[in-house]
């Protein structure tokens, strides 16, 4: 029987006794919990019953989920229940169920590609299927070979005037795509075809220092140059025009009088490290 489980987890032996001991004190943790909790909240003889069962039921229903995180920590096994809480609340619909494959467009270094890259890395439902890119010799495309990521180098005119690289990713069952320092234009028949299923980063505050031709150092020229007092990034879904989709989220940071672009660029690179994952992660619906 442990050697089924072992098998079924994927587990170490070690491991699947830390997960049993995780089990057997969560149980035992929450009958505890449950029985006191009613006095806790102050009923007694004369409170009806059926509230008192209510309450018991709930902290054996939703505050076991809770107790084994908590406990799981402990044994150090907290990864391993997460990935099962997390099992629980896709079927309860609560979080998405659909396998998400994303392709992610870069031109240059890469860094935020990266960090996408990595926070997604093992996620059961999420894989990073492509990397494209326009530029030959990018730092990108040495990041998705480190990571075993197969990647598409574009061409300008096919990308624009074909619909030859919607089919690629079509066949390639990519179902979302996520910018990440990308400098063409989305052409119309690539945000047809993932409406609203596109998702881009700019380093400023958009609707300010948007537009074509503003991207990477350029933007934070000119926030430098107008004596801006902030900065800050926006992520936002991508439609037909430069940097203008629905605004997803925006942070900000302090433009100081010491600071030139680089400093800026540095500072606004920690920002999307930051961010840009977690609000991707939102955005799929998924933790
Ligand atoms: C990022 O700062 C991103 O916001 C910007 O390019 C940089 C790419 O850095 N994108 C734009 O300017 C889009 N208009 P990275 O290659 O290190 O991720």
């Amino acid at each position: 029987m442990f050697n089924k489980l072992q098998q079924k987890w994927n587990v170490s032996s070690i491991q699947l006794f830390l997960i049993l001991c995780t089990f057997a004190v969560t149980g035992t943790t929450t009958a505890y919990v449950s029985r006191v909790a009613t006095t806790w909240v102050g009923f007694d003889e004369t409170t009806y019953w059926l509230w008192k069962l209510a309450l018991r039921l709930s902290i054996l229903i939703f505050g076991y989920q809770i107790i084994i995180l908590i406990v799981s920590f402990f044994f150090g096994q907290f990864r391993f229940f997460w990935n099962y809480e997390k099992k629980i609340l896709r079927r309860l619909g609560l979080i998405s169920k659909e396998p998400i494959r994303l392709a992610i467009f870069a031109s240059g270094k890469g860094s935020n590609a990266e960090k996408i890259i990595q926070y997604l890395e093992d996620h059961p439902i999420v894989k990073v299927s492509l990397v494209v890119c326009n530029r030959p010799g990018a730092g990108v495309l040495d990041i998705a070979a480190h990571h075993g990521i197969k990647t598409l180098l574009i061409e300008k005119n096919l990308f624009e005037n074909s619909s030859e690289y919607v089919q690629v990713l079509k066949n390639e069952g990519v179902t979302h795509v996520v910018l990440a320092g990308f400098l063409w234009k989305i052409p119309k028949n690539l945000v047809q075809a993932y409406n609203n299923k596109i998702v881009n980063i700019h380093p400023a505050l958009l609707p300010a220092y948007g537009g074509k031709g503003m991207y990477g150092e350029k933007v934070h020229q000119a926030v430098i140059k107008a004596g801006e007092k902030q900065s800050g990034i926006t992520i936002h879904l991508v439609d037909e025009h430069y940097d203008n989709g629905k605004t997803l989220f925006q942070a900000t940071v302090d433009v100081l009088p010491v600071d030139n672009a680089d400093s800026l660029a540095e500072k606004i690179h920690a920002l999307e490290h930051e961010h840009y994952p977690r609000v991707i992660s939102k955005w799929l619906k998924i933790i």
